[in-house]
């Protein structure tokens, strides 16, 4: 069965002492209030990594990271690299996020390179891919995305393609509060999936879990979630607020 995520991105928010207060209220009320077998995972700003790793202790929550470097180590001034968050038992990372392909620059081809980094650190990329909203209206979405899923992933081998985790955002569904509809979201998780069977075959396909990114909150992940091919969310703005997030953790049944 493929494993139910909920993963909140912070992105660049909040100072130490607001994520220390966010991560407190999150561990209480997931501790109380959730009982699924959805993994939760905070995504947090760099600096803010060891202590709410400290601070989520033995809850069931796990913390990840937004990002990281395609390189080892060495004079790369302001980067941080996968065997780093290794070194500090950090289990996730976000990769491709679309801010990153936008205003860093990130392309596939970066982008095998941090998915290769990140695995042979051990740790579980998060993948990002979605197309803007040109690319939607153009009606080139699915080759957009197809393009995405393969430069970056299609050289790994079978056993690493099924540690991967891949999240669908539609750019345009980002931070704006439009959501896709629960139709688009199942048709582009189908088409990425039936990609993927093209490729490492029908079994392998069906493990691969498949996160919805892209104005998630309260009111829609219920039926964004129930969409057979969504296997859970990558939730920025909701996952702010831990009244918001917990409440779209517990749509996951
Ligand atoms: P959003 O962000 O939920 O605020 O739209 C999602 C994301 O960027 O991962």
């Amino acid at each position: 069965m493929r494993q139910k995520i909920v993963a909140g991105n912070w992105k660049m928010n909040k100072t130490m002492a607001e994520a220390q207060a966010l991560a407190a209220e999150l561990v209480g009320m997931v501790s109380s209030e959730v009982n699924t077998n959805t993994s939760v995972v905070l995504c947090v700003p760099f600096p803010y990594l060891p202590v709410i790793k400290y601070q989520l202790g033995k809850s069931s929550i796990k913390v990840g990271a937004q990002n990281c470097s395609e390189h080892e180590w060495g004079a790369y001034t302001g980067e941080v690299s996968a065997l780093m968050l290794k070194s500090m038992e950090i289990p996730y990372v976000i990769l491709g996020h679309s801010e990153r392909r936008q205003y860093f620059g990130e392309d596939g081809k970066l982008l095998a390179k941090k998915i290769d980094k990140a695995l042979t650190a051990t740790l579980t990329p998060i993948f990002c891919c979605g197309e803007p909203l040109e690319v939607r209206e153009a009606g080139n979405h699915e080759k957009l995305v197809k393009q995405q899923v393969e430069e970056a992933l299609f050289h790994l081998s079978d056993a690493d393609l099924k540690k991967i985790v891949i999240a669908y955002e539609p750019v345009w569904a980002i931070g704006t509060g439009k959501t896709a509809t629960a139709q688009q979201a199942q048709e582009m998780h189908a088409v990425i999936r039936k990609q993927l069977a093209s490729k490492y075959g029908e079994a392998a396909a069906q493990e691969i879990s498949i996160l919805y990114g892209g104005s998630v909150n309260a009111k829609n992940a219920h039926e964004l979630f129930s969409c057979a091919d969504v296997d859970g969310g990558l939730v920025g703005g909701a996952s702010l607020k831990s009244r918001e997030f917990v409440d779209v953790i517990k749509v996951m049944k």
